[in-house]
């Protein structure tokens, strides 16, 4: 099914979750592929927010498998309890990085990164099955709207 999603770029931050929401409920109860909705989830944030970058990462063994995301290149694997991926991985919460160089072994895809985000996918037996991370090029983009609705947003995906 074809989709276009509009998002009115003069609403507020607040505003903008609260259509994305629904948006995102719509899409990823429609399909049953994991990868097809992890996908179009990126989608409509990047669209929504154009964050440097935005997708995800899952668990595969004992590391984080680069999977579904909008923005450059990226490293394709990280470990268990590294970075903020793997901290949020690990210690099963939510990360709010204000500045990436005062975040112990920060691990810099890009350059251009200085502030994240970083949400865990947890099943219903409470095991992290992959991670959300939401970078930005300015420092100290987040705040707790988007902590709040981020992972409201996280608690509509399945494996
Ligand atoms: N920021 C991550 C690495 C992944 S990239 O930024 C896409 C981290 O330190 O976990």
């Amino acid at each position: 099914m074809a989709e276009e999603l509009f998002i009115d770029s003069s609403l507020s931050k607040k505003e903008k979750y609260t259509s994305l929401i629904p948006m995102i409920k719509g899409l990823v109860e429609a399909e049953t592929s994991l990868i097809a909705n992890l996908a179009n989830t990126a989608a409509v944030l990047k669209e929504a927010f154009h964050w440097w970058w935005v997708g995800f990462y899952l668990v595969e063994e004992n590391q984080l498998v680069l999977g579904p995301f909008q923005g450059p290149v990226a490293c394709t694997r990280i470990a268990f309890g590294k970075g903020v991926c793997g901290t949020a991985w690990k210690e099963k919460t939510t990360q709010l990085v204000p500045d990436v160089d005062q975040f112990p072994g920060h691990i810099a895809c890009s350059s251009a990164s200085r502030s994240e985000l970083v949400l865990p996918l947890i099943n219903e037996e409470g095991e992290v099955w992959g991670v959300l991370d939401i970078d930005s090029e300015h420092l100290n983009h987040f705040d707790e709207v988007d902590v709040n609705c981020m992972e409201e947003i996280v608690g509509l995906l399945h494996k």
